[in-house]
């Protein structure tokens, strides 16, 4: 579900101006970010769009409809809510935690136990252990996770984190991004995270809104934010190491181009068959991959236009690099760098090749930043 905010304006008192005539949307099953200085009016334009804090004027529209139209009840069953540490009832266990939307929205006990069970395995806790503690007796880490767990246990189709990670410690930080990364590819929810870390913005946005002082200076794809910062204001953001930065921070599995040839190799087939369908493309190379579908290489048309077509294609098939999804954007050039493949597929857990990554196209990517981190 979309979030469309139209000139979304909140001023406390009689002149606070906290968010300042904020047109801009939210998409569908994209993670968002809202970031921008302390004060700029992040949490505020987050409440606004549950209600927590009614707006002074503008309007805010989901799938559609008015937030005045669909009602303070909808809108809370239809959104999550994740905020930092806190949140947790300390008096209630684990279970209780999560389920405590779902009581209120009155489902039966045995749906509530289904699914706070199928939330536990989805944010990695023990569904023997975790149900029936106690916050305190959970790591920072764990809290957190339990945290996001009870933000979705209503299934809701949109979720709004401020800072929800912003009391872990930086190596566990990491691993919850990782974790929030695959959790997001599976629920496939619409979210806004609020952070100030512009590190986890890269990471994980896949847009990303620039505040300052409750004005919105810029929101864009997150790759066009790194390319092409409206102002000064977001190139100090940024930080000047900014292309390096988000090489190592973007992950491959949004960047991949699914253009690419593959042959499936049989013990019969020849380098003449090969051949010809690699003719009917304007490939200089093909990926083969194996009975199970899985790759086994690449061959280069150039090399099996000179060798024996009644060869088996197999003789002149050589191993290829791969690189996983979740691997970053770095990695995939350093492999690059390091085996002198000017491409390197994209293989997932499967050993299915989902994709390419090409040279030309990190060139293109980061092409206006500069990457010795000078500028
Ligand atoms: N209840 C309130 N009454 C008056 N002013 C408020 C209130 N809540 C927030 N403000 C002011 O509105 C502005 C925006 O606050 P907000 O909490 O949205 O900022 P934020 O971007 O979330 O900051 P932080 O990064 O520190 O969490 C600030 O100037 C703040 O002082
Ligand atoms: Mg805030």
């Amino acid at each position: 579900m979309a979030i469309e905010l139209k000139k979304l304006r909140k001023v406390y008192g009689e002149s606070t101006v906290a968010v300042d005539d904020v047109d801009l949307t939210f998409e569908d099953k994209k993670i968002s970010i809202l970031i921008g200085p302390s004060g700029c009016g992040k949490t505020t334009t987050l409440k606004m769009i549950n209600r927590l804090i009614e707006r002074t004027s503008g309007d805010i529209i989901i799938d559609g409809r008015s937030i005045d139209e669909i009602g303070v009840i909808e809108l809370r069953r239809s959104i999550g809510y994740v905020i930092q540490e806190i949140g947790l009832f300390p008096h209630m266990t684990v279970f209780d935690n999560i389920a405590v939307v779902p009581r209120l929205l009155k489902w039966p006990e045995d749906k509530i136990k289904k699914r706070v069970m199928e939330l536990l395995d989805l944010m990695n806790l023990d569904p023997d252990e975790h149900p029936y503690k106690y916050p305190v007796q959970l790591s920072g880490g764990q809290k957190q996770r339990v945290g996001v767990a009870r933000g979705l246990a209503a299934d809701p189709e949109i979720l709004l984190m401020d800072e929800p990670f912003g009391a872990i410690d930086p190596i566990n930080r990491e691993k919850l991004q990782d974790a929030f990364i695959e959790i997001q590819e599976q629920i496939n929810k619409t979210i806004v995270f609020v952070t100030h870390d512009i590190r986890e913005a890269i990471k994980l946005g896949d847009n990303i809104a620039i505040f300052n002082e409750g004005k919105l200076v810029q929101y864009d794809e997150t790759m066009t934010v790194i390319n092409e910062p409206a102002d000064d204001f977001v190139e100090n953001l940024l930080g000047s190491d900014r292309g390096l930065r988000s090489m190592e921070l973007v992950r491959v599995h949004d960047h991949y181009d699914t253009d690419f040839f593959a042959l499936e190799l049989t013990e019969k087939l020849t380098v003449g068959d090969a051949l010809k369908e690699i003719e009917k493309t304007d490939r200089r190379y093909a990926y083969v991959l194996n009975e199970k579908k899985r790759l086994a290489g690449y061959v280069v048309r150039k090399k099996i236009e000179k060798a024996n077509k009644s060869d088996p294609l197999k003789k002149h098939v050589k191993e290829t690099e791969s690189i996983h999804p979740s691997s970053s954007l770095l990695e995939a050039m350093s492999l690059m760098m390091t085996s002198g493949l000017s491409a390197v597929p994209v293989v997932d857990d499967r050993g299915r090749v989902r994709g390419v990554v090409r040279f030309s196209a990190l060139m293109e990517m980061f092409g206006s930043v500069d990457l010795t981190g000078s500028d």
